[in-house]
């Protein structure tokens, strides 16, 4: 590849490959996808194998440094996380100044930007220990800032952490705890979403890992490139869709349930309709993602003392969509997206929050990616070329002429 990319520069040719359907940005060492079989491996290991087996700070920590910690260097990593959740007192100030219902993930990459101005001791990317404590501290800080986010949305008052709790308990008691109230965190929801960041920790050159490494190639610093990352994730079309799932399901639910109709809507391609939670670049099969998350909805939503009908829904467009011909042919299947919002409801988030939550989980996969380009002394700014379709050149005409 590098090869070719130097000869074509020689002869001044340029490619055009709209969305990179067909051109790598990069090569790494992280995430394997093999899309037509449906396998995903971090650093190696089968997604099936880390989910539910691994925490994941250990996944995390895994994709960043490429080896599984030992129970000495997890418990290390923790440490390190857990003794940088605080926000600085005068960043906790920036949440009352964002309207009530501003969206989360607006909030999040604001406030990912702001760090950089917290920390202006650590922005050099070519020095590896201020790597590693931006690394500790974004880990750290962004599920205080996701809390927060949500907090402000409702009118509570910002917490501050409690880090006798892991990782994922401490996001929960931030998110949902009360001055005025015990909240113990329960076990099993704390252990499945846990489970879902994993899923999420990485995904190879997505749409908003492309934008963290594109905007890192410029040796931005990491938390400019991480909240480009965030931005890039809030559309509909990538992790925006776990949101857009769940309003397409409760849609289907208003109009009385009738899912061959909105499947016909979706197959005459009406305007704004498509199967969200369908369909992936990369996987022409079932997203193996998808398939843990399935089991882990029936079962979260199974031990609901009432069940959720949109579950019945989700059940049933699945059904119908991989029997007919239109999905079939263009081979769409559910990604991870499809039963991920579904579970998050049964946790009591909001439907605006689950793409912060799908930020919370891609952030180890967006710094263990910067790292490694940034590392590859062969990096070169991202800049890709154009085929210029404008007007040929014109003369120019004076105001008072035209
Ligand atoms: N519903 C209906 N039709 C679809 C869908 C869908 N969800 N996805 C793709 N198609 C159709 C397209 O209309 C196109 O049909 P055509 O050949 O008749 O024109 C064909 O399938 C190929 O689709 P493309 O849009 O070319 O596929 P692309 O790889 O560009 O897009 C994407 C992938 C963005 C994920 C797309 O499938 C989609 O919009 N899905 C819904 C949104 C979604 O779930 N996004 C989450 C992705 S996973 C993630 O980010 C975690």
């Amino acid at each position: 590849g590098i090869e070719v990319s130097a000869l074509l520069k020689e002869t001044g040719f340029v490619t055009l490959d709209q969305g990179f359907v067909n051109t790598a940005s990069c090569s790494s060492a992280i995430t394997y996808i093999d899309g037509d079989a449906g396998i995903l491996r971090y650093r190696g290991y089968p997604i099936e194998q880390l989910a539910g087996r691994a925490s994941f700070l250990e996944v995390s920590y895994l994709l960043i440094h490429d080896a599984l910690p030992t129970p000495t260097e997890l418990a290390d990593f923790a440490d390190k996380i857990r003794v940088h959740t605080l926000l600085q007192e005068e960043m906790r100030t920036f949440f009352s100044g964002f309207p009530r219902d501003a969206h989360p993930m607006a909030v999040l990459s604001s406030a990912v930007t702001a760090l950089s101005t917290f920390y202006q001791d650590a922005l050099d990317p070519t020095d590896p220990d201020q790597v590693e404590i931006s690394t500790i501290r974004l880990m750290a800080k962004l599920p205080t800032i996701a809390a927060y986010a949500y907090k402000k949305s409702i009118g509570h008052p910002l917490p501050y952490p409690d880090n006798s709790l892991d990782y994922v308990e401490n996001f929960l008691r931030m998110t949902f705890g009360l001055p005025t109230v015990r909240y113990d965190v329960d076990p099993t929801l704390a252990k499945v979403l846990d489970m879902l960041l994993v899923l999420h920790a990485d995904h190879e050159q997505n749409c908003s890992t492309s934008t963290v490494r594109l905007v890192g190639s410029s040796q931005a610093n990491l938390y400019a490139s991480v909240s480009a990352g965030v931005n890039a994730l809030s559309g509909p079309l990538h992790g925006g869709a776990n949101a857009a799932v769940l309003d397409m399901l409760e849609q289907i639910q208003r109009a009385g349930g009738d899912v061959d109709t909105f499947v016909n809507r979706v197959k005459n391609k009406e305007k704004g309709v498509k199967l969200m939670g369908f369909g992936h670049r990369v996987y022409k099969n079932y997203d193996p993602r998808a398939a843990i998350v399935k089991k882990a909805a029936r079962d979260v939503l199974s031990t609901m003392d009432k069940p959720d009908p949109l579950l019945d829904i989700a059940f049933k467009l699945e059904e119908i969509a991989l029997a007919d011909d239109y999905f079939v042919s263009r081979k769409l299947y559910p990604n991870v997206d499809f039963y991920t919002g579904l579970i998050y409801k049964a946790m009591g988030f909001p439907t605006n929050l689950f793409t912060v939550l799908f930020a919370l989980g891609r952030l180890p996969g967006w710094i263990a990616q910067w790292r490694e380009m940034t590392a590859d002394p062969t990096t070169k700014i991202g800049r890709p070329r154009q085929l210029y379709t404008g007007s040929p050149e014109r003369e120019f005409i004076p105001i008072d002429k035209r």
